[in-house]
């Protein structure tokens, strides 16, 4: 199940952060300050495991703008359909006109995963996580959304 994210979240979501970029985790005031900046842009996926009802599986935060500005899935639960879910989730909404990321330039599985949900790079940006690129990567829906 996807749903808005909620405060009581915050420790599932940093565990997720932890474990998916270790070595440039977002810290809690940063998660709680971008839910009080996008309260309708962030959704998190909810799953059951042994029995055990919604926990937390996987984020995505991004703003109004479409810039995708974390999106991670726990890494027992990932090539389970959940990263798509959430990006499908993001680019229902409404007037939306695009999504853009920054992905490292040797995160290979998440350049895989995006190019299977639609995004193409568009540029990079050199040594913008200190030592190493970022590849600007975008989607844009086929049919454009009106205002
Ligand atoms: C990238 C990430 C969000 C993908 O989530 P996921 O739940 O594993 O992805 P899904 O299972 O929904 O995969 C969707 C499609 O992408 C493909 N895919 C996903 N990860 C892949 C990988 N590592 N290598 C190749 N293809 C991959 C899947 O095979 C699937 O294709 P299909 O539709 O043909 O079956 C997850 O690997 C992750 O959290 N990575 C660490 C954080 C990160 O890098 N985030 C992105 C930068 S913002």
């Amino acid at each position: 199940m996807i749903r808005h994210f909620s405060l009581s979240d915050l420790n599932a979501i940093l565990k997720i952060e932890r474990e998916s970029f270790p070595k440039s985790p977002y810290d809690r005031m940063t998660f709680i300050h971008l839910h009080s900046l996008y309260p309708e842009h962030f959704f998190v996926y909810t799953g059951t495991t042994s029995g055990k009802e919604d926990r937390i599986w996987g984020y995505i935060i991004f703003s109004p703008e479409g810039h995708i500005i974390s999106l991670a899935v726990l890494p027992g639960q990932r090539k389970k359909g959940v990263g798509k879910q959430l990006l499908r989730r993001a680019m229902e909404v409404p007037h939306l006109k695009g999504l853009q990321a920054e992905v490292r330039r040797s995160n290979l599985g998440a350049r895989a995963f995006y190019l299977r949900m639609g995004f193409r790079i568009v540029g990079a940006v050199s040594n913008y996580y200190g030592n190493e690129d970022a590849l600007i990567i975008q989607w844009t829906p086929s049919v454009p959304k009106s205002h």
